[in-house]
This record gives C-alpha cells, structure tokens and sequence, in this order.
C-alpha cells in the first residue's frame, strides 16, 4: 500500500466498518424477505442477499490482498451500525403498525433502499480512498460492489413506490396512518 500512513490507516478501518455492516445487512435482508408480503419483493430481497454474500467475499479478497488487521474476527459491533439497526428496528415497528400488504411492502423496500444509500455512501469512500493509495485492483472490486448497490437501491426505491401508490389505492386506512 502506498500513500500517508493516516490514509492507509483510515482504509483499513473503512473495509473492516464496511465488513461488520455487510454481516449485518445479510441478517437484516434475511429478515426482511421473510416479512415481505409479495413473492416478487421476497424474490428482489433473496436476490440481493446472494450479491451481498459476493460483496463479503470481495472484502475478503482485499484483505487476502493488502493483509489481515486484528480483530476481524470479532461479532458485529454496536455503535458504527448505529443508521442501520434504526432503520431494520423503525420497519418492524411499521410492520406492526400498518394494515394492508402494500403498505408493508413499501416500507420494506424503503427500508432495503435507506440500507442501500448508506453502502453506497461507504464504499463510495472507500473506493476514493482505493485509488489514492494505488490499490487499483482494490478499487476494481469495490467499484463492482457500488454498482450493484446503485442498482439495488433504484430498484427497492421503484417497488417502495409502486406499492406506495397502491396503498393509496387499495388500503386508504394504512396510508391514513402513515400520513
Ligand atoms: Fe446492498
């Protein structure tokens, strides 16, 4: 690796924050398929858990490539993941809270959506920080993981308004709660 020490240092903590949260997005995608009323959401939902379980193991080929930090080895850590256990705790609390299967699946997507735009936000970062300690094969792999997280969080902001849309359709009572 080359680059100021400070920079390495900060990649490295970046990719392990970017490990932990990744482990802690399968849990929650497991979770969430498994509230999802529609098999097409159910199906979208499964589908990005096998590119998440991709996404660990281009993790894990960085650090095959730029070496082991300690402590990798350590269950998921509170306080980084902080945005994203809110946002899996707020869905179960509006799971339980609304009424109909559109209503439910909106806040499902938009969930999976909100955990999405914060992954892009991190290896977004990360892949900056790739290119300026030359790591370039480093910033290929991220690069693959941020497209795919692109394309998912367009994908659960259609199904969230979709569905948003067929609330206010279909079940007047939940979107009344919801506004
Ligand atoms: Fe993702």
């Amino acid at each position: 690796m080359n680059g100021p020490a400070k920079l390495q240092e900060l990649f490295v903590e970046g990719l392990k924050d970017a490990f932990f949260a990744q482990k802690l997005v399968l849990r929650s995608l497991k979770k969430m398929a498994t509230q999802a009323i529609s098999a097409e959401l159910r199906a979208a939902l499964e589908a990005h858990l096998g590119e998440t379980q991709r996404q660990v193991e281009r993790l894990l080929r960085i650090f095959d490539e730029i070496g082991w930090p300690d402590e990798i080895d350590d269950p998921v850590r509170g306080e980084t993941y902080d945005a994203i256990v809110d946002v899996v705790d707020d869905t179960r609390q509006a799971i339980d809270a609304l009424l109909g299967p559109h209503a439910i699946d909106s806040v499902i997507a938009a969930s999976a959506q909100a955990v999405q735009r914060y992954q892009i936000a991190r290896y977004g970062l990360l892949r900056a920080w790739a290119q300026q300690l030359g790591l370039l094969n480093a910033a290929r792999l991220i690069n693959e993981t941020l497209q795919e997280e692109t394309r998912s969080e367009r994908m659960f902001g259609q199904f969230a308004d979709r569905n948003l849309e067929r609330v206010q359709v279909c079940e007047p009572a939940s979107f009344a709660l919801a506004s």
